[in-house]
């Protein structure tokens, strides 16, 4: 019997409603010199907007995971994503411009494709949920339809003027159908077949310039076994997209997006082996919270006084530039979602914001019994004395001891800017132990 590659996964993921720098702290760990090989995305599509810094340059990447920037040999963009080709040329381009070799995107054949049209009915959809607008749930619903269009099958026959024509008859007769039947309104303003040109194009680009990657990618029969011919184990790094609170199925229904942000649909969202194992879930958490979009926000400050702490947090959306809502850190939230993800080690981002130029003090909800909000206060803290474990003291240690005593789960790290190395253990690195910074 053929000997088979080990396949181990951790995953980063972020345990409020999204945002709370889990592309930086992807990249951090995907530079861990040899520790992972593989990069991956299991989930979301451009609706995610992950900010990193690479060489002082910021570069918002979408669906393509953080490893690419630490050159990685695979970074995979499983089948549980979906993705815009427009979109996703355009990513492309800008890791390319960087320098990175692009053929280390792999994309799965499986991945869903949003249309001009999904975008169009998103956007209908945008005032009362508040999407991002770029297609997603319409497209995940195609998929749960069997309606959809995949990677496979349709990109080898892209480039014949016939079929191009005949994809956008069906597509603008199927939409149109569901728009009416839906909005009760007309039909679309145009077919959008310029739209539909473009689109078509990136497809074709796409597969020039990165790797599609077959259904079994991981099975015994897959690529990965000829990639890595010189292992006997990989290790992947999981980035999740979204976050618990955001979860299709267990965050805040029906504001939430559309697929499942859970470190328990990696495997899933990635097509990895039943016999894969499961590593460590690194769950990600700002010192406070922020939402874009509707839904309820338990501990949101209403009153403006959040309006310092979104300049100085620069909490405007990645992908859409909205303006994020300001709230206080909320304990009962967060241990739902750390018990939901299974995490095993924290992140806690953005402490820097919290400083005593930017508030006074720092809220944390602790408990909510009765749907009464009760919080504890703490004194706002100076992060940029805080260089290593033992600068930890005073507000900000008795804040970090209030969530760990909490939640029952060590905040390994915490980051205190933006840039990839702006972060500080909070206790000394155990030996051995290479995945902890
Ligand atoms: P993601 O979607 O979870 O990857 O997070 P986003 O990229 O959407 O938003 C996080 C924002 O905060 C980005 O602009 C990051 O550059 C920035 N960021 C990450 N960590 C820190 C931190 O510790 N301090 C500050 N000031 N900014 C941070
Ligand atoms: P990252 O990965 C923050 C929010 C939208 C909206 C809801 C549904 O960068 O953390 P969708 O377009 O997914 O149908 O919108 O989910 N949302 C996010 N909020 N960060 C994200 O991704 C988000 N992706 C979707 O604002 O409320
Ligand atoms: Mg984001």
């Amino acid at each position: 019997m053929k000997s088979l590659i080990k396949i181990i996964y951790d995953v980063v993921v972020g345990l409020q409603f999204g945002d709370e720098g889990k592309g930086k702290i992807a990249q951090k760990l995907a530079l861990i010199p040899g520790f992972y090989q593989v990069s991956a995305r299991f989930n979301g599509g451009p609706n995610a907007g992950h900010t990193v810094i690479h060489e002082g340059k910021k570069l918002v990447l979408h669906v393509v995971p953080a490893g690419i920037l630490a050159k990685l040999r695979v970074n995979f963009i499983g089948p549980g994503c979906v993705i815009d080709p427009v979109l996703l040329k355009k990513e492309v381009e800008e890791i390319q411009a960087l320098g990175f070799d692009s053929k280390t995107i792999y994309l799965s054949e499986l991945v869903h494709l949003i249309t001009p049209y999904e975008r169009v009915i998103d956007k209908k959809m945008n005032g009362a949920l508040g999407t991002t607008g770029k297609g997603i749930g319409p497209t995940y619903a195609h998929k749960a339809n069997r309606s959809g269009l995949r990677v496979s099958g349709f990109t080898k026959y892209i480039n014949s003027p016939k079929v191009r024509e005949s994809v956008k008859w069906d597509l603008y007769l199927e939409e149109s159908r569901i728009y009416k039947d839906t909005y009760r309104e007309e039909s679309f303003d145009g077919l959008l077949f310029e739209e539909f040109e473009e689109w078509f194009d990136a497809l074709v680009w796409l597969t020039e310039n990165i790797s599609v990657a077959k259904a079994n990618f991981f099975l015994s029969d897959g690529e990965v076994h000829e990639i890595f011919t010189d292992r006997s184990d990989i290790r992947i790094l999981a980035e999740g997209a979204q976050s618990v609170m955001l979860d299709n199925t267990y965050g805040t229904y029906p504001y939430v997006t559309s697929s499942n942000c859970l470190p328990s649909y990696a495997p899933v969202g990635l097509g990895l082996p039943g016999k894969a194992k499961k590593g460590r879930v690194i769950g990600v958490f700002k010192a406070y919270n922020t939402r874009v979009g509707s839904g309820p926000f338990d501990t949101e400050l209403l009153d403006g006084s959040g309006d310092l702490i979104c300049e100085a947090g620069k909490e405007f959306g990645s992908t859409t530039g909205r303006k994020r809502r300001i709230g206080w850190l909320d304990l009962p939230d967060l241990q739902y979602a750390c018990e939901l993800a299974g995490v095993d080690e924290l992140y806690m981002t953005k402490v820097d914001v919290l400083s005593p130029g930017v508030t006074g003090s720092v809220s944390v909800c602790f408990s909510k019994g009765g749907g009464v909000a009760t919080y504890k206060q703490f004194d706002a803290w100076d992060s940029s004395r805080i260089k290593r474990d033992t600068d930890i003291t005073g507000s900000f240690r008795s804040f970090l001891d209030l969530v760990e005593e909490h939640l029952g789960i060590l905040v390994g790290t915490v980051s205190n800017g933006p840039e990839v190395n702006d972060l500080v253990r909070t206790k000394p690195t155990p030996e051995g132990v290479g995945y902890v910074m």
